[in-house]
């Protein structure tokens, strides 16, 4: 059933928007994301979020500061188990990939849902950029949603997932997975999860975090997450977004799944991500 959600009443007032594609995404012009009069553009940026899904500004060349000052506008900010330590600003985490590390990040999925409560968006910068490649891939899991047949909706609706941080963390942090577990222990999501916000419905599992389904066979499990991922691969609920060095994607982690192509090696990537803390999510009928 389609919600009543109305992206067309959402009010982005005097902002310059050009969206990327019918189905997601929009580049934000003529906004300094550093300036001191931000603050007043926040209601506007955040329509945009919810309208768009993910929204692109360039040439933002923000300080470290100025990018974590402008995610606190949107709520509490996280830091990922992945920071190093003596990092002098824990809550950017930085992914940085050139001759010696292939990019890893080719995978469709949603930022940390290994988390009891994941994150809302995740606002990420580009620092130095291939001269070309590198692109990341950005797709609307509520379109992915409302393009499942209506009894295949009833279905996923009533089914609960597992995700797990180790399966991507105990390799890449070189952790036992009992030792993430302590603090990270598996956590259970509702497969399709109601957007807090706009009330809309979103396939909420992904290939890089989630185990299995509650309840069913392995087997079974197994192809309804492969069908489940699958949804995510259409050309027609996606954008496309290529950056330069400056260029900033803020993303609602709650609506959509994004894959970064790693198809620039062995140039150097540099992006810095700020990301903000999300509510625990939930279904509603
Ligand atoms: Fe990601």
């Amino acid at each position: 059933m389609a919600t009543m959600f109305d992206r067309a009443k959402l009010d982005t007032g005097a902002l310059d928007i050009k969206p990327l594609t019918p189905a997601i995404g929009a580049e934000i012009h003529d906004i300094d994301l550093g300036a001191p009069d931000t603050a007043q553009r926040i209601p506007e940026i955040r329509a945009a979020l919810l309208k768009y899904g993910v929204i692109f500004f360039r040439d933002q060349n923000l300080t470290q500061e100025q990018h974590i000052a402008f995610a606190r506008h949107f709520g509490d900010l996280e830091v990922h188990p992945a920071t190093p330590k003596d990092q002098p600003n824990p809550e950017v985490l930085r992914i940085a990939h050139g001759p010696k590390s292939r990019g890893q990040e080719n995978y469709w999925h949603s930022d940390v849902t290994w988390r009891e409560k994941p994150s809302l968006g995740s606002i990420l910068l580009a620092r130095e950029v291939p001269e070309c490649g590198g692109d990341t891939l950005f797709a609307n899991m509520h379109l992915a949603y409302e393009r499942l047949s209506e009894q295949m909706q009833r279905i996923c609706e009533g089914l609960t997932a597992v995700h797990d941080i180790a399966r991507v963390f105990a390799k890449r942090l070189d952790k036992a997975p009992a030792d993430l577990h302590e603090r990270f222990p598996p956590i259970r999501h509702p497969v399709i999860r109601t957007h807090p916000e706009t009330g809309e419905k979103a396939i909420y599992v992904n290939t890089a975090f989630t185990s299995h389904i509650e309840g069913l066979s392995e087997k079974e499990s197994a192809w309804l997450l492969d069908h489940l991922y699958a949804t995510a691969k259409d050309a027609e609920i996606q954008c496309r977004f290529r950056w330069q060095a400056g260029s900033i994607a803020f993303w609602d982690n709650r609506v959509c799944q994004h894959l970064a192509a790693s198809d620039y090696f062995p140039a150097r990537r540099v992006m810095e991500r700020v990301t903000i803390a999300g509510d625990r999510p939930y279904f509603t009928p």
